[in-house]
């Protein structure tokens, strides 16, 4: 059966047995604890936990939905045979209505009558310290004619709870044997009978407790892939009509675990990028970035048998735009040059020193992603031997750590060097020193603001370092910049120079300041990228270039020191524009 037949059919079978048919929910959870959907039941918790009437919402007490789906943990298991990131689950669900005859039963028979697939092997619950064996399960089995029933115990056949609470049960599984005979969970029923108080590692943990629920419930997930390749009798769920158009369009001579890898990122790029999800460093846009970069390296990499990954992208929004509406290739397309535009400003930096390292520790894989935004799978997977002993573990708990250093950074330092002046951003050894490097303090006001009219808002500070030589100021954007630019940076701030403008001081109560529209960024030791949660005192100077404050051309929170007057800058001239980072730019200005 082709899964466009075989979603048609699941829906239309529990439609006919009164199941209320949902549409998928976004891959964006409403869940501010989940990151995003990775299954069919997360729209439906409040049902079960009684908070929503279904009977209401839907006019049934069951409902049926096919759900796109993206699982974060699978992520370094893709490649073989059956991971993915992003698939779609079908499933139905029972809000006190019918329990686990009518579940089992149901799927029972869609299996074997409808799918007309043999059934290995199946599992029930063996009982735990507080929730008992499932006999009820295992009897319904035995009537249906099920001859093989294993049981499992907590960490495979129960399910839930997802998020920091939230219902959960024992569950049982069936298993069908693919093309190479190997036995495929298949299906996950799960009887949804109790309140969870914590997470699932909590609860695995033995630090949750389990209430039962009032309402008991059903829950069940099909992956539509694993059903896919054992009606179509394939061996891997990339041979299956789902995957088989995108995977066509990769080289002969790619290695399959590489073709998968691209196949199956495509398409969870192709639907993160279509609910609005950007790449970014954080969270949900963190994870769509580790999936554009490991493709792009991937692209990068077959330079001898080149494929445009455009058509895989493309392809993907083509296969599944007739089930959901919602894919837009414009944006994917859009969204994705800007991604790869960016990182390939870094990558073949990033990939020299890459095979520089002699071994790979969590240490200098940071340092990879962190100056060239090598994302850990391409550093694993490139550096082979070298890293056979790096973790994803141990990569993350650098990240943290990393991140919990940059806050600690924020505090400003002064003094301790023999200079006349160390505010961490500006430094003077002498009189002199410290005379030209207020003019650059001055000038390095004039350069954001200038860069906020000629690039626009989204240009903030990153980083500044002023010393007598020059000033370098780090800030975000997404692209070189043009000579035309570069130009009329200058300008715009020569002309400011030229009038003569007064630079002035106010103090103000930290909301108020906030108020007035300044510029605020304080800086860490040495000007490097700010993070974290920033504490200021309760009053702040802005300073302002300009006759009033409502009326200046520039204003930024600021411990100065600053010329008194623009005249005295002299003029300033962009001696270098660079990237430091993926997505931030330095320049480098000086007074003349
Ligand atoms: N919620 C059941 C499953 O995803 O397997």
């Amino acid at each position: 059966m082709n899964s466009s037949e075989i979603r048609k059919n699941f829906l239309d079978y529990f439609n006919k047995r009164g199941h209320a048919v949902v549409p998928s929910s976004s891959l964006i959870p409403d869940d501010p604890s989940v990151l995003l959907t990775t299954a069919g039941m997360q729209q439906f918790k409040k049902y079960y936990t009684g908070e929503a009437d279904a009977l209401k919402d839907f006019c049934s007490k069951s409902t049926a939905s096919i759900q796109k789906s993206f699982r974060t943990s699978d992520i370094d298991e893709v490649g073989d045979e059956s991971h993915l990131t992003f698939f779609e689950m079908l499933g139905n669900f029972s809000f006190g209505g019918y329990f686990k005859r009518e579940a089992i039963t149901y799927a029972h028979e869609f299996i074997t009558k409808v799918m007309q697939l043999p059934i290995s092997y199946v599992t029930v619950f063996e009982g735990s310290a507080t929730v008992p064996k499932d006999e009820e399960s295992r009897a319904i089995w035995q009537e249906l004619g099920i001859v093989d029933i294993r049981e499992e115990g907590m960490d495979d056949v129960f399910w839930g709870p997802t998020g920091t609470s939230g219902p959960c049960g024992p569950t049982a599984e069936i298993y069908c044997k693919n093309a190479s005979g190997k036995d495929i969970e298949v299906w996950n029923i799960v009887f949804n009978q109790f309140m969870c108080s914590g997470s699932r590692e909590e609860l695995l943990s033995g630090n949750a407790t389990l209430s039962p629920l009032d309402i008991f419930g059903i829950d069940t997930g099909m992956g539509l892939e694993r059903l896919a390749m054992i009606s179509q009798s394939t061996k891997t769920i990339f041979e299956t009509d789902l995957f088989s158009p995108l995977m066509d369009l990769l080289p002969q001579s790619m290695d399959v675990r590489t073709k998968r890898i691209i196949a199956d990122h495509a398409r969870g790029t192709a639907f993160l990028l279509s609910e609005g999800v950007q790449p970014s460093n954080k969270e949900r846009g963190y994870v769509l970035r580790r999936l554009l970069r490991r493709i792009i390296v991937h692209e990068y990499l077959a330079h001898e048998t080149p494929f445009p990954l455009e058509n895989i992208l493309s392809a993907a929004v083509r296969e599944y735009r007739g089930f959901y509406p919602e894919l837009n290739e414009q944006t994917v397309l859009k969204e994705f040059a800007t991604e790869k535009e960016k990182f390939l400003k870094t990558l073949k930096n990033g990939l020299k020193e890459l095979q520089k390292l002699e071994n790979l520790t969590p240490q200098n894989a940071f340092k990879l992603y962190e100056s060239y935004g090598l994302p850990f799978e391409i550093i694993k997977e490139i550096g082979g031997d070298r890293a056979a002993s790096l973790s994803r573990a141990s990569f993350d708990e650098e990240f943290k750590k990393h991140q919990e250093i940059s806050r600690a950074g924020l505090e400003k330092k002064f003094g301790g060097h023999g200079l006349l002046l160390d505010t961490g951003e500006l430094k003077a050894k002498d009189e002199q020193e410290l005379k030209i490097v207020t003019r650059l303090h001055t000038a390095t006001h004039l350069l954001q603001q200038a860069l906020r009219t000629v690039l626009g808002e989204a240009v903030s500070q990153k980083g500044s370092d002023i010393t007598v030589e020059r000033t370098r100021f780090d800030f975000s954007f997404d692209r070189k910049l043009m000579p035309e630019e570069i130009q009329e940076v200058e300008q715009v701030i020569n002309d400011i120079i030229q009038k003569d403008l007064p630079v002035q001081k106010v103090e103000l109560p930290i909301d108020e300041a906030k108020k007035t529209g300044a510029l605020y960024f304080f800086s860490a030791k040495g000007g490097s990228a700010s993070g974290g949660k920033e504490k200021y005192p309760d009053h702040v100077n802005i300073y302002f270039v300009g006759n009033s404050l409502e009326e200046a051309f520039s204003k930024e929170f600021c411990g100065g020191p600053h010329v008194t007057r623009t005249g005295e800058i002299g003029k300033v001239k962009i001696a270098k524009e660079e990237a430091v980072a993926a997505g931030i730019r330095r320049i480098r200005a000086v007074v003349e």
